[in-house]
């Protein structure tokens, strides 16, 4: 054990009182971690914040695709169907047991609210049967806190562009867990786009994965879409624009009894969706002189997105950081670690904590 000067202790230290004096010391914490805010069933046992000892994700696409996106009421009946076999997983790869946890941390917003109480009343009745904390946190902090597990490096104070199915906000983030929105999406999120253009073009669900795919075999110049730029705002962002051009473009071809070309209607419409990412990224950086920038979220899996956001980071000597693509969409190993985080804080829920399925960044 250390004395500190500060309360404040190195990432992977605690702090404790003793005899009223502040100490640091080192003691493993484990956090047993759930994600069931959309379609995936995900638990994760993470190591002092940055360890991956598991991450178990259960996937429902291979259903909602049949309908072509996510139907609310079958993934809670799945969640509930898969949650403790996938915990019980997550444990056993871990070699560790529910005695060894020391919190347990929930995904309780914003989501799907039936998905969201799944993992939640089960998040609590583990903490309640085992007498530790409780820690709820926001789906879009743990995309985030995503970027810590493999760049042990990366301390706050960074920005991130966090593009995922719900979300397209650009974040500041202060400190662990501080967090200010710098824009955020006024109509689709950057993933619901590419979701909606690939059913448009007949690729089915979900979107983005296919569309990267297609767009490597078109011209991404074939054909200009608009993009977006809000007057007041210059770093929020809209995607509904994009997206009905690309619809007008289509039937326009089709009424016309003309064909069109889907894979350059991919690359084209993933250019213009890239491009203003980009753009209000940068923006921001000049205006805000940032040296740190991630991303993250189901979209920054993209490849397009992660070598053009690169590249632009390096022009203005910006340090980049991204996720690997397992932990760009939804796991569970991106909640534990901002679980851990908040646990440091002192971060505890209630008994009474419920879903939230409009949930802000920062609220608690
Ligand atoms: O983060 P995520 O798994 O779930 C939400 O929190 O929404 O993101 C899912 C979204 C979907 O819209 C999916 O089409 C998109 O991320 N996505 C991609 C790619 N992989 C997933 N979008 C573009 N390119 C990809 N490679
Ligand atoms: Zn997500």
């Amino acid at each position: 054990m250390q004395k500190q000067e500060k309360t404040v202790c190195q990432w992977n230290w605690i702090s404790r009182k003793v005899k009223g004096v502040d100490m640091c010391e080192t003691k493993d914490v484990l956090i047993l971690a759930i994600e069931s805010s959309c379609d995936e069933t995900a638990a994760a046992v993470i190591k002092n914040g940055r360890e991956v000892l598991s991450n178990i994700i259960s996937s429902q696409i291979d259903i909602h695709k049949l309908y072509g996106g996510v139907v609310p009421e079958i993934a809670s009946r799945k969640h509930i169907e898969k949650i403790n076999q996938v915990i019980e997983e997550a444990l056993k790869e871990a070699e560790t047991t529910l005695d060894d946890i020391d919190a347990v941390g929930v995904t309780y917003g914003p989501g799907l609210v039936g998905a969201l109480l799944v993992g939640v009343a089960e998040a609590k009745a583990i903490a309640y049967a085992k007498n530790i904390p409780l820690i709820g946190v926001h789906h879009i902090e743990g995309h985030i806190s995503a970027n810590y597990i493999e760049n042990k490096d990366l301390e706050p104070p960074f920005s991130c562009l966090v593009v995922s199915g719900g979300h397209t906000h650009l974040v500041r983030v202060k400190g662990y867990g501080e967090y200010e929105i710098l824009g955020r999406t006024r109509d689709d999120a950057a993933g619901e786009a590419f979701d909606k253009v690939a059913r448009a073009v007949g690729l089915g669900y979900p979107g983005g994965p296919k569309i990267e795919k297609l767009s490597k075999e078109g011209n991404p110049y074939a054909i200009a879409f608009p993009k977006a730029r809000i007057a007041d705002s210059p770093y929020d962002f809209s995607f509904s624009g994009v997206k009905s051009a690309v619809l007008n473009y289509i039937n326009g071809c089709q009424m016309k009894g003309e064909p069109y070309n889907q894979a350059d209607i991919a690359a084209s419409f993933q250019k213009a969706v890239i491009d203003v990412l980009i753009e209000n990224a940068m923006h921001a950086a000049d205006e805000f002189g940032m040296d740190k920038f991630a991303i993250a979220g189901g979209v920054a899996s993209n490849s397009t997105l992660r070598n053009a956001m690169k590249e632009a980071c390096e022009k203005k000597g910006i340090r980049f950081f991204y996720p690997s693509p397992v932990y760009c969409t939804d796991n569970a190993a991106m909640i534990g670690v901002a679980a851990y985080y908040e646990y440091r804080k002192g971060t505890r829920h209630g008994w009474d904590l419920n879903a939230v399925p409009n949930l802000k960044l920062g609220e608690r």
